[in-house]
C-alpha cells in the first residue's frame, strides 16, 4: 500500500485511533494534514511524523464549525494543492443515561460525530470533485451496527447516522470517482474507553463476547483504513466494516 505523495486529512488525529491512522499513512509516504480541536496534541502528532522523516502539518479546527473547517481546507490546498483522502475520525462519547443527558451533550455529540463528518465530506468532496476523485473513510463504531451500549444514546444515534450518511455519500459521490466507506471499531484501547476498561465487571463481559479474546489496539484499525483507501479496494464503496475481534457479526 503505497500512498507516496497522496494528501490525507485525518480529523481528531491528536491521539488514539486518529493518531495511529495518521502515523500509518505517513509511514506509507503520504503527506498528512493532522486535525484536532486540541492544538497541543495536534502539533505533537505532526511533529512526531516530521521527526521520523515524514511530511505533516497541524490544523486545530473544530470539525463541527464549518467556517473553521473551510479555513483549514483553504490552507491545506495552498500548501499541498489538493486532498486525496479524508478520514472522518474526530469523535466524542458522553456517558449519561437518557434520563440525565442534557440537550447540550446530545447536540455536541451529534454535531461532532455526525455534522462534523457532513461538513468535512461536503467541503472536501467539492475539492475532490474538482480534482477528479478521492476516497473518504468514516470512523463509525459497532455501536452504530448493534446498539446495546449502556448510557451512550447520543453516541449510538450519531454512529448509526454516520453509517447511513456513508451509504448516501457513496451513492452520490460514485459518479465523481469518490469511494466512501465506514470502519466500525469495537472496544479499542484509547482514552475514550478508559472508563469502560476500568470497570472490571463490564470489561470481563466484553471480553467474553469477543471471539479473538482481546480488546483492540489503535493499530488494529489502521490496516483496514489503509486497505479501504488503496487501489486494492477500488471496487468497494458504501460498506461498513467491523474491526472488533468478531464481537458483532453483521
Ligand atoms: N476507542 C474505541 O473503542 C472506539 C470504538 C469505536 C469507534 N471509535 C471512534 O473512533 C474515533 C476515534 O476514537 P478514539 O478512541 O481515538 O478517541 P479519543 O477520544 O482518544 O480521540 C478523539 C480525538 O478527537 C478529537 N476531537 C474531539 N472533538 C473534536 C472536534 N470537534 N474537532 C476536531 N477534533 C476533535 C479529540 O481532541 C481527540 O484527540 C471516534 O470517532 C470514536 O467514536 C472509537
Amino acid at each position: 500500500m503505497n500512498f507516496k505523495d497522496k494528501v490525507v486529512l485525518v480529523t481528531g488525529a491528536g491521539r488514539g485511533i486518529g493518531r495511529a491512522i495518521a502515523l500509518a499513512f505517513a509511514g506509507e509516504g503520504a503527506r498528512v494534514a493532522i486535525n484536532d480541536i486540541n492544538p497541543d496534541t495536534c502539533e505533537a502528532t505532526a511533529k512526531e511524523i516530521v521527526a521520523s522523516g515524514g511530511e505533516a502539518a497541524a490544523w486545530h479546527a473544530d470539525v463541527a464549525n464549518k467556517l473553521a473547517v473551510q479555513t483549514m481546507l483553504i490552507d491545506i490546498e495552498e500548501r499541498w494543492g489538493r486532498i486525496d483522502i479524508l478520514i472522518n475520525n474526530a469523535g466524542v462519547e458522553p456517558h449519561k443515561s437518557i434520563l440525565k443527558l442534557d440537550e447540550w451533550d446530545w447536540s455536541r455529540t451529534i454535531d461532532v460525530n455526525l455534522k462534523g463528518a457532513f461538513i468535512c465530506s461536503q467541503s472536501v468532496g467539492r475539492m475532490m470533485v474538482d480534482k477528479g476523485g478521492g476516497v473518504i473513510v468514516n470512523i463509525a463504531s459497532i455501536a452504530g451496527r448493534a446498539a446495546g451500549l449502556r448510557d451512550r444514546s447520543a453516541y449510538v444515534a450519531s454512529k448509526t447516522g454516520l453509517i447511513g450518511f456513508t451509504k448516501e455519500c457513496a451513492r452520490e459521490f460514485a459518479a465523481h470517482h469518490i469511494r466512501v466507506n465506514a470502519v466500525c471499531p469495537g472496544v479499542i484501547i484509547t482514552e475514550m474507553t478508559a472508563q469502560l476498561r476500568q470497570d472490571e465487571a463490564q470489561l470481563k463481559k466484553w471480553l467474553e463476547d469477543i471471539p479473538l479474546g482481546r480488546l483492540g489496539e489503535p493499530e488494529d484499525v489502521t490496516g483496514v483504513v489503509l486497505f479501504l483507501c488503496s487501489d486494492a479496494a477500488r471496487y468497494v464503496t458504501g460498506q461498513a466494516i467491523n474491526v472488533d475481534g468478531g464481537k458483532v457479526m453483521i
